[in-house]
């Protein structure tokens, strides 16, 4: 945080401090990656890891404080003159080179991945400081990772982490993905596990007919986890895929796990505990000056997008703030828990909130 300065210099330094944008704007002249304050990167490497699946490799400026193993990291892209925001894992374990690494994958309709996939190297790109607690416990006793598809890269970066230290806990990954094709970075995985005793590697693909040799197929299933973990042993179980797949695991692996860590990166599918909340409030947006009439009891961030106002957003699923803004008026409800809050709220999260009354938010 700032110290205060002596008065004469505090007061110069608020009056200097809306200008700071502006210095910023000339600072980029010389070099984009320059920023009084802001975290920025520029794209140094791509790499193809499998079908539809690249690796970016990003240089950040100093303002960028680091991040650990498992943490995401917030990357914006200026589309037809509109910033888009998403969150990534890194995929890779911090290092002295300070070089983040995020896998993307192409999704058919993201418009952000196909962005990024294809972007020219020297780019600069704005980021967000790292967050996110998904990590490998303290707790003694073996660890059990099951990654489907993008799910692999905070695991990755993980094992890496844990490659760096030769593996001095046990750790058994299960991954799936549709096809062989779609595997990234099989041959690291392969490699850790004939190089050390304590990896344990199970590559499961959904779409094959026929498993090859210690490959499984189909479904997350009782018979993949018996073969994770025979003998009736118990983990730490991190789950990280989709959410269909993210609840599968759950109730699989929830009974008799020593503890689970669970993302998702699909927003989680709410619910509602019998709630029905029907017909529409009206949001009055205050920096704006806009009214606009949203449904009761969905997302506030889905029902203002519909209504064509777009609130910075990053992973949607109540983890980086990036969508908090204040609530001056009016009660909201937090989708995870039904709570309802009447009180104004100085960073109420817009993706994992509803509109339970009439509101008036800081946007
Ligand atoms: S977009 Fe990340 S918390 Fe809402």
């Amino acid at each position: 945080m700032r110290q205060p300065l002596s008065p004469p210099v505090d007061a110069a330094w608020h009056w200097m401090k809306p200008d700071l944008q502006i210095v910023d704007f000339w600072l980029s002249r010389v070099n984009r990656l320059w920023s009084t304050h802001e975290p920025r990167a520029r794209l140094v490497g791509r790499h193809i890891e499998a079908d539809g699946i690249t690796t970016l490799t990003l240089k950040p400026n100093r303002h960028f404080k680091g991040f650990k193993a498992g943490q995401h990291i917030n990357v914006s892209v200026e589309i037809d003159g509109v910033r888009h925001t998403r969150s990534y894992s890194a995929s890779d374990r911090p290092q002295r080179d300070r070089l983040i690494r995020i896998t993307v994958k192409a999704i058919g309709s993201g418009k952000v991945s196909g962005h990024l996939q294809h972007l020219r190297l020297g780019s600069v790109l704005p980021i967000g400081q790292a967050f996110g607690t998904f990590e490998l416990p303290d707790a003694e006793g073996q660890c059990l990772l099951l990654a489907a598809g993008t799910g692999i890269t905070p695991m990755l970066s993980l094992l890496k982490a844990q490659a760096a230290l030769a593996f001095p806990r046990p750790i058994t990954l299960a991954y799936w993905a549709r096809t062989r094709r779609e595997w990234v970075q099989a041959d690291v995985l392969h490699a850790w596990s004939k190089l050390h005793a304590n990896f344990k590697l199970r590559l499961i693909a959904t779409g094959e007919s026929k498993a090859e040799d210690n490959e499984l197929t189909g479904r997350i299933n009782p018979t993949h986890l018996q073969d994770c973990l025979p003998d009736g042993e118990r983990a730490h179980a991190l789950v990280c895929g989709s959410n269909d797949f993210v609840s599968a695991a759950r109730a699989l692996i929830e009974p008799t796990a020593l503890s689970v860590q669970a993302e998702s990166f699909t927003p989680p599918v709410r619910d509602a505990q019998g709630v029905v909340e029907a017909g529409t409030v009206k949001v009055t947006l205050l920096r704006s000056g806009k009214t606009v009439e949203v449904p009761r009891g969905q997302a506030l961030l889905d029902a203002l997008e519909a209504q064509g106002v777009s609130p910075a957003y990053g992973c949607r699923m109540g983890i980086c703030n990036t969508c908090a803004c204040g609530k001056a008026e009016g009660s909201s409800r937090d989708l995870r828990n039904q709570h309802i809050d009447e009180e104004p709220n100085h960073a109420l999260r817009l993706c994992i909130s509803a509109a339970h009354s009439d509101l008036a938010l800081e946007l």
